[in-house]
């Protein structure tokens, strides 16, 4: 009796800490929710736009933590100016319980900037003090979806090309300079880009865009 009470405690304080961390979404409900993000987006998160992101098999924790950034603003993108402020948190649940279960289209890199790519997204720079990007997205670019890593495969060259750019300024910012996540993920990013040339992150964009 005293073994069951102890179990069914643990599993009721383990099962409390997992519902804490991370709101349950129901990927059904966040397919409805989903129509009015499909004109940019992609019905199925496979945006056809190149500055558009790709949503499609991207992590949940992540697209909840973006998702929260541009509702408060401290990642500015004012195409989603008019709908972030309608989204509660379970909207943000489902909504990424829905793109997380969809498959990302891959492309195609550019031959001649694989190897390059290739060579900085697995091994890094020594030189240049560039870790290597598969240390935090996966060998094959799928991210690490628990720790709130994202996949980055498949993923459009010219909206990678704009982060990394981005993140390298020291945050996420536009041209005008107004985009800004100062948070400790961002920082991770900050400090990888500040050490990527405009030639490094051609290849790493191009790369990504084929990798899988
Ligand atoms: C009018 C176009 C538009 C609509 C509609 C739109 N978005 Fe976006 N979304 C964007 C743009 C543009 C970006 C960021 C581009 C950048 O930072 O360079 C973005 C970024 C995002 C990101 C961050 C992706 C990443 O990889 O970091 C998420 C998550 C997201 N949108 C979710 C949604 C959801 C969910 C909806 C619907 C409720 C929606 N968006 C509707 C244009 C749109
Ligand atoms: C120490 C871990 C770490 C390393 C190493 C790292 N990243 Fe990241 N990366 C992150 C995190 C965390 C985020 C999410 C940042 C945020 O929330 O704003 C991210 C975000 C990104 C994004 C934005 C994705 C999106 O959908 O908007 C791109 C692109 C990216 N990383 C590319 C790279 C490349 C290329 C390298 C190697 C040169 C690299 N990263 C190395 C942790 C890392």
């Amino acid at each position: 009796m005293k073994l069951v009470a102890k179990t069914l405690m643990m599993a009721a304080l383990f099962g409390g800490a997992v519902n804490l961390a991370q709101a349950a979404g129901d990927a059904t409900a966040g397919q409805a929710k989903a129509a009015v993000c499909g004109a940019c987006h992609g019905a199925d998160g496979n945006s056809m736009v190149p500055n558009f992101p790709k949503l499609a098999g991207q992590g949940q924790a992540y697209l909840v933590k973006q998702m929260q950034d541009i509702k408060s603003g401290a990642r500015q993108v004012p195409e989603m100016a008019g709908i972030t402020p309608g989204l509660s948190d379970q909207d943000m649940a489902d909504l990424a319980a829905y793109y997380a279960g969809q498959k990302a289209q891959v492309g195609a890199a550019d031959p001649a900037l694989v190897e390059l790519g290739q060579k900085l997204y697995r091994g890094g720079s020594a030189e240049a003090g560039v870790t290597a990007c598969a240390a935090c997205h996966g060998a094959n670019g799928l991210g690490m979806p628990e720790a709130g890593f994202p996949a980055l495969s498949g993923q459009h060259a010219t909206y990678i090309e704009t982060q990394l750019k981005a993140f390298r300024a020291a945050g996420r910012e536009d041209a005008e300079g107004k985009r800004r996540t100062n948070d400790g993920e961002s920082k991770m990013m900050q400090a990888t880009a500040a050490r990527l040339s405009d030639n490094d992150i051609k290849a790493l964009s191009s790369y990504l865009n084929g990798l899988h």
